[in-house]
């Protein structure tokens, strides 16, 4: 698909010759082609989201693009009811949590906990994964996982959220032994496991093993300043 400043630049250039063999000069214009009438409000909707001029498609540094992020997955079109007028049903609620369970890669073995200190600045960070002109450069910062922005965790950090459960003292009110850890895991990975159309991001893919593991010490680990509120 042609860039809308590639055509720009190129227009004065190619715009006679393609006038004059009667072709569009951009590709994003297919309206010509389409019967909007005999579409549903869906397809209306994503013809005029994604197939006229007014879409382009970006890159995102972590790969893939817009047009990924805003095509939703199973777990994503079984939640996306409507919440004025009909619940999660348990039907429903059951079906999330088998997709959820079925997309979990549980880590080999036991489970480590990493270091707090990385996971305290991982879980203040919502870098990564952004679309539109601003892209993200891993060269000089990695994604972070964002919790701060729905959770209280450490409260000496000033800026905190409160769209999911208050974390202060999560290990030092549970410990950390493996069903522990790996119940964490789990949450941190996909939490639909346990809470069917949450609103808590699924981490697995988005953040490494490893950064999962840091996140995790953060939480549970006895020295991290979660667990000495
Ligand atoms: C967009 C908001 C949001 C973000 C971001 C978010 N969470 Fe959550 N989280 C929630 C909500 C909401 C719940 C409660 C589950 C529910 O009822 O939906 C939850 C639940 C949890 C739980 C389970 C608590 C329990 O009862 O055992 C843990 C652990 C957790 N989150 C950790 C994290 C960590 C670590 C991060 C960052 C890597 C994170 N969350 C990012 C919203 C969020």
């Amino acid at each position: 698909m042609f860039n809308k400043n590639t055509v720009a630049a190129g227009v004065a250039a190619f715009a006679s010759v393609a006038l004059a063999a009667g072709c569009a000069v951009a590709d994003g214009n297919k309206a010509d082609d389409v019967d909007i009438t005999a579409m549903s409000a869906e397809e209306l909707a994503e013809h005029l989201i994604f197939e006229t001029n007014s879409w382009r498609d970006q890159e995102m540094q972590e790969g893939g693009g817009w047009r990924d992020r805003m095509t939703q997955d199973d777990i994503q079109k079984a939640c996306s009811f409507d919440s004025t007028r009909n619940d999660l049903d348990g039907e429903t609620a059951g079906q999330v949590v088998a997709l959820a369970r079925e997309q979990y890669e549980a880590p080999e073995g036991d489970i480590e906990l990493g270091d707090w200190r990385q996971g305290a600045v991982l879980a203040d960070s919502g870098y990564g994964y952004r679309i539109g002109h601003n892209t993200d450069d891993h060269g000089t910062r990695e994604a972070g996982g964002n919790c701060y922005n729905c959770h209280v965790m450490d409260s000496s950090v000033s800026v905190q959220g409160t769209i999911g459960p208050n974390l202060e003292n999560y290990g030092a009110q549970r410990g950390d032994s493996q069903e522990i850890r790996q119940y964490v895991h789990q949450v941190i990975s996909n939490p639909h496991q346990y809470f069917p159309c949450t609103q808590m991001p699924r981490f697995q893919g988005l953040l490494t093993e490893e950064q999962i593991s840091h996140i995790m010490a953060y939480l549970l680990d006895p020295e991290s300043p979660v667990n000495n509120r």
